[in-house]
């Protein structure tokens, strides 16, 4: 496990922001539509391009009880309707899986959102950040900045990805710019037929 995982830092480029090995996922904007406050921006972005919101690589190398998965993420800069380029985010189809985030580059935040609702908070995320993620809890990584944000995930092999329980309510807080800051308010508060 040890050497694949220097196998894998090796094969990240810094200067690219990708990895020469390991599968890749990619996300454009047309996919994410409902995912964001004001749909009718997007489609007004759509009538003119579709660009690649991030990609997602990961290596996992061994599935037994106790392993770690590792995926880099690079999230690419932007906004529409006043939020800005964000990931769909989810939670652990294994629930009680936590995951840890490192910055690599760029500048960002996590929201996070216990499965309740009740505990919600951003925390930021860019080069040299670390932000744990417990489990019971959805994430979403967000670019808050001008520069791909790129990011390492590390989690346990059982963990799962579960987007259908966020694709149907969404998070309930989000994250835009007031007065040049990122700051975290109420969905309903800003976008009201979001
Ligand atoms: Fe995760």
């Amino acid at each position: 496990m040890l050497e694949q995982f220097k196998e894998l830092a090796a094969a990240y480029c810094p200067e690219s922001a990708t990895l020469s090995r390991g599968s890749t996922v990619e996300r454009r904007l047309s996919q994410l539509r409902d995912v964001f406050g004001d749909p009718a921006a997007v489609d007004l972005l759509l009538e003119r391009d579709d660009p690649v919101l991030y990609r997602v690589m990961a290596i996992e190398p061994a599935d037994g009880p106790g392993d770690l998965h590792l995926g880099l993420g690079i999230l690419y800069p932007g906004k529409v309707g006043g939020e800005y380029f964000l990931t769909k985010g989810h939670l652990h189809t294994t629930r009680e899986a936590a995951e840890v985030y490192i910055g690599l580059a760029g500048d960002g935040v996590m929201l996070l959102e216990d499965e309740a609702g009740g505990n919600v908070r951003m925390e930021p995320l860019g080069s040299g950040k670390l932000v744990y993620v417990p489990g019971h809890t959805a994430h979403r990584t967000i670019n808050t900045g001008s520069e791909p944000l790129t990011y390492f995930g590390v989690y346990p092999a059982n963990a799962g990805h579960d987007y259908g329980a966020i694709a149907e309510r969404n998070f309930t807080h989000v994250v835009i710019e007031i007065d040049g800051q990122p700051t975290l308010r109420k969905r309903k508060d800003v976008f009201p037929n979001g």
